[in-house]
């Protein structure tokens, strides 16, 4: 019984009261499809709707038979309320019009329904993200209303289904965790003005692309390897779930940090996760629990969008590790890291023709 506990209704009311007040009515419609979600991804095999599609999505990924019915269950709950000018998401080329008959509002919705569905099948948690962003103009978004640099956004959110289901969100005054409690169907706030631990030793990466990064990071990582017999002088502790809700849940729990960076695996690509709606709502939510999130070049949330599924690198988590990952893109950009070459020697000098 959680008679008294502060609901997350009771909880977006209270905190949007005011500018924001119609976006508190728009929380709980996505708290609602994440319930649904919920009850779907918890079914497992017995839902019948494991496996892949004959489709591609946007990106050129197969879809999954969840991917699809995941982002019709948000468009369904999102679409009537009236606060809504457009929803886009990773599932569609481009944005989604309010029906008709329902009345138009200010706000926009990004998401990500199922983010890491490649692990729905083999029974590892997963989860969903979406942005909120407000529009300046009246009538239905187009594709170039959605493109606003992170720091924009009024709230974002994940949920993930994992043994149990949570709803992690940021109204901009922190980030908060609600638990469902399965038995009354509510979301019950449980991690309150959740903070990023800064003392922590454990990195998530896939290695497999080790190759392919650039030298800042495989310097970084290498140095994480080395552990107490390198120069940081400490042991680190790897992981890697290839599910971001997870990994981002796990950092906000016990601090780490998370990257997916730039690399030259495929040269058309400048990272592997979306800005809008992957990247952009974990860095503030990482940015509002005390972290910090960078391509490396600089802060997520100032990158100004140019396309509705851009690619962004993403290096996020504790701030100190985060910020020294910086700091080596820096050394690398400006040549601080490279051995000193005298001038005598350099390619171009008295004894070089
Ligand atoms: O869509 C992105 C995603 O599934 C993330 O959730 C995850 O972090 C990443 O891709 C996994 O990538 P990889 O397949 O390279 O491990």
């Amino acid at each position: 019984m959680h008679i008294g506990r502060t609901t997350l209704s009771k909880f977006v009311i209270e905190q949007t009261r005011g500018a924001h007040s119609e976006m508190g009515a728009l929380l709980i419609d996505v708290a609602a499809a994440v319930k649904t979600i919920s009850g779907l991804v918890g079914k497992g095999a017995l839902s019948g709707f494991s496996g892949s599609m004959d489709s591609t999505n946007v990106q050129g990924e197969v879809q999954k038979k969840l991917d699809v019915l995941t982002n019709e269950a948000i468009l369904r709950h999102c679409e009537w309320g009236g606060q809504l000018a457009g929803m886009a998401s990773e599932e569609m080329d481009a944005p989604y019009a309010i029906p008709a008959q329902y009345p138009r509002g200010r706000y926009l919705l990004i998401f990500d329904p199922l983010d890491g569905s490649s692990n729905s099948d083999v029974n590892v948690s997963v989860g969903t993200i979406f942005s909120i962003l407000q529009r300046s103009t009246a009538g239905d978004a187009e594709a170039a209303d959605f493109l606003q640099p992170g720091a924009q956004q009024i709230a974002a959110g994940y949920a993930i289904y994992g043994p149990s289901t949570m709803l992690v969100l940021t109204v901009g005054s922190g980030t908060h965790g609600f638990t469902l409690d399965r038995e009354s169907g509510n979301f019950i706030l449980t991690h309150a003005d959740i903070r990023v631990p800064e003392a922590t030793r454990e990195f998530a990466i896939n290695t497999s692309n080790a190759r392919f990064w650039e030298p800042p990071v495989q310097r970084y990582v290498a140095e994480c390897q080395a552990g107490k017999t390198g120069v940081r002088g400490e042991d680190f502790n790897m992981r890697w779930i290839a599910s971001m809700v997870a990994e981002v849940h796990r950092i906000l729990m016990r601090g780490g940090i998370f990257m997916y960076p730039k690399d030259s695996k495929d040269p058309s690509r400048p990272g592997r996760l979306r800005l809008l709606y992957e990247a952009n709502p974990m860095a503030m939510l990482v940015e509002q629990a005390g972290g910090a999130a960078s391509t490396g070049r600089g802060r997520i949330l100032e990158v100004v969008p140019e396309a509705l599924h851009q690619r962004v690198p993403v290096i996020l988590g504790s701030r100190e590790e985060v910020e020294r990952v910086e700091r080596y893109h820096h050394d690398h950009d400006t040549g601080v890291d490279r051995p000193y070459v005298s001038p005598l020697f350099a390619e171009r000098s008295l004894f070089r023709d």
